[in-house]
């Protein structure tokens, strides 16, 4: 059986980074290629063995539903042209099986506070949290599943951690942690957006974490911290007090879609890796001129 039959999704930011293109859409809607952001995640959670997606949404939920939902119109009017192989993508966005359930967070008052929302749906059982903008590749196991093996072995909860540059560590949630295993620390502390002399280390978490649903208790009275939100990372520090926490340093590839620069190496990468246009996009890239591509590109956008 199955240890981890849920994920949360967190879709209700404001994705502020990503306007105008997240004025009418959810940044986690952005395609990379061919395919949005969100299914990626929930192909990973998919392929680790989840079969209820949580997606706690915002402003703009529409199209994240629609996606996930059977689009009737659009494949009957596929059918009609005979175009078999499109039918098959909208028809295998998830296999059958699986579950979606969709919960509003009416205010987005953090991360922790878009988690707490899952509450209902999750119950009382360990549970995944994947954020969607944090795309994430390897050559052999998707990440997730990585560490739902990791949590099998140890019967605690895990965050996927990666060492950033210490001048980005005010960016993201840090760890202060101790090599126990292969890949695997022991936490003892956990810091939002530390400054960089606050920051006890530059294992930074990334956007995927399996956790108890103890946690909920945690954030029911959890108070608001950095950038006046409702910090996951604050929750989890408190839960070490009770409870062995481990990180994981996981093997594979980050993409922050959440940043231009991350999003536009995602799409180069996963261009050239992807089999309808990877050649001929190899060609092209290989003919720019780069010192002439700019200027032509600002007098196109005026
Ligand atoms: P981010 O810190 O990336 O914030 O959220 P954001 O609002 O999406 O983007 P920027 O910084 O304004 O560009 C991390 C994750 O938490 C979710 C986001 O959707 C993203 O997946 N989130 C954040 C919520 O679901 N609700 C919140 O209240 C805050």
């Amino acid at each position: 059986m199955k240890s981890i039959k849920k994920a949360v999704f967190p879709v209700a930011g404001m994705g502020t980074r990503f306007l105008p293109a997240t004025k009418a859409n959810p940044k986690e809607m952005l395609p990379v290629v061919d395919k949005p952001l969100i299914q990626y995640a929930a192909e990973e959670a998919v392929a680790a063995g989840v079969d209820t997606l949580i997606f706690v949404t915002g402003r703009n939920k529409r199209s994240i539903e629609d996606h996930f939902d059977t689009a009737y119109e659009l494949e009957k009017e596929l059918e009609e042209r005979d175009k078999v192989k499109m039918l098959k993508v909208v028809r295998e966005i998830l296999p059958p099986e699986v579950n979606c359930v969709f919960i509003r967070q009416s205010e987005a008052l953090g991360l922790g506070h878009a988690v707490l929302c899952a509450r209902p749906v999750v119950g009382d059982e360990p549970f995944a949290v994947i954020l969607a903008d944090d795309l994430l590749t390897s050559d052999d196991k998707p990440i997730l599943s990585q560490m739902v093996e990791v949590y099998d072995f140890h019967k605690c909860p895990v965050l996927g951690v990666q060492e950033v540059p210490m001048e980005d560590v005010h960016q993201y949630g840090i760890v202060d942690a101790k090599l126990s295993g292969d890949r695997t620390y022991d936490v003892a502390g956990m810091v939002e957006k530390p400054s960089q002399e606050d920051a006890p280390s530059n294992l930074a978490v990334v956007g995927r974490y399996i956790l108890p649903a103890k946690i909920f208790d945690l954030l029911e009275t959890q108070e608001r911290g950095a950038g006046n939100e409702i910090q996951l990372t604050d929750a989890i520090a408190r839960l070490l007090s009770s409870q062995r926490v481990l990180a994981y340093s996981f093997e594979g590839k980050r993409f922050d879609c959440g940043s231009k620069l991350g999003y536009l190496q995602a799409q180069v990468e996963f261009a050239l890796a992807h089999e309808e246009v990877s050649e001929d996009f190899r060609q092209y890239l290989l003919s720019l001129d780069l010192g002439h591509a700019l200027p032509q590109m600002k007098s196109a956008s005026g």
